[in-house]
């Protein structure tokens, strides 16, 4: 376990979330080298001046390694962190990949949000899909989980609207759908183990407020 060890540990998104965090640590100093390599497959990397380590996981397991533990930090999207429920300390909005949370459909489904019917939702998100229809809106629905691609959802009559996220709009306008209503505003956030808030106080509590110094 990473609480004992004299490693900070962070876990990293896979991706577009795992870059921009590694440029921001640039800014304050904090530098891998061989993590730079594009190329590379490896997903473990060390920095041994600075007693840092990095892994790479996938998304929706970051929170997973810091709850546990193994991780002392994490990077991830507040919409993971929604979706998984782990038990972290969420730090820090680190202000990169902003987004929104969105129930999306054709024009005509408006109607169908507004008189509670059960309709059908398809999203990669079930829980927060579940916890704004039920316990923000009251309306009982049926949720299916898909993996991937939602907006096809809709257009294929699988579901009448999909809880899904918003960026630029453009695959939803491609494909002849548009946003209904507004779940939450989503960005980066930096999670702590609870743990490891602890034990490695010091050197937390300094890695924060260098990075709130970069105006994030
Ligand atoms: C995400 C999201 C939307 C799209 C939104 O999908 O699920 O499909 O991006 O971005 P836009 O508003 O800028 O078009 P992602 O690319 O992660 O792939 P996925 O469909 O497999 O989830």
């Amino acid at each position: 376990m990473s609480h004992e060890s004299e490693y900070l540990t962070f876990a990293l998104g896979k991706g577009r979330l795992a870059n921009k965090t590694l440029e921001m640590l640039e800014q304050i100093g904090i530098t891998c080298e061989e993590m730079k390599d594009k190329s590379s497959r490896k997903l473990i990397f060390v920095n041994e001046e600075q007693k840092m380590r990095f892994f790479l996981a996938k998304g929706p397991d970051v929170p997973t390694y810091v709850e546990y533990g193994v991780a002392d930090i994490g990077v991830v999207g507040k919409d993971t962190i929604l979706e998984e429920q782990r038990r972290a300390y969420e730090v820090l909005d680190l202000g990169f990949g902003k987004c929104r949370m969105c129930v999306c459909g054709p024009k005509e489904a408006k109607e169908l949000l507004q008189h509670h019917e059960r309709i059908r939702v398809a999203s990669k998100y079930p829980n927060i899909a579940k916890d704004y229809f039920y316990n923000k809106k009251f309306q009982t629905v049926d949720i299916i989980k898909l993996s991937g691609s939602v907006e096809l959802g809709p257009i294929v009559g699988l579901a009448d609207v999909i809880v899904d996220i918003v960026e630029t709009g453009s695959t939803l306008h491609e494909n002849g759908l548009e946003v209904l209503e507004e779940v939450c505003p989503l960005s980066a956030r930096m999670i702590v183990n609870q743990v490891s808030m602890k034990m490695k106080s010091e050197r937390i509590r300094e890695l924060i407020m260098k990075l709130r110094e970069l105006e994030l």
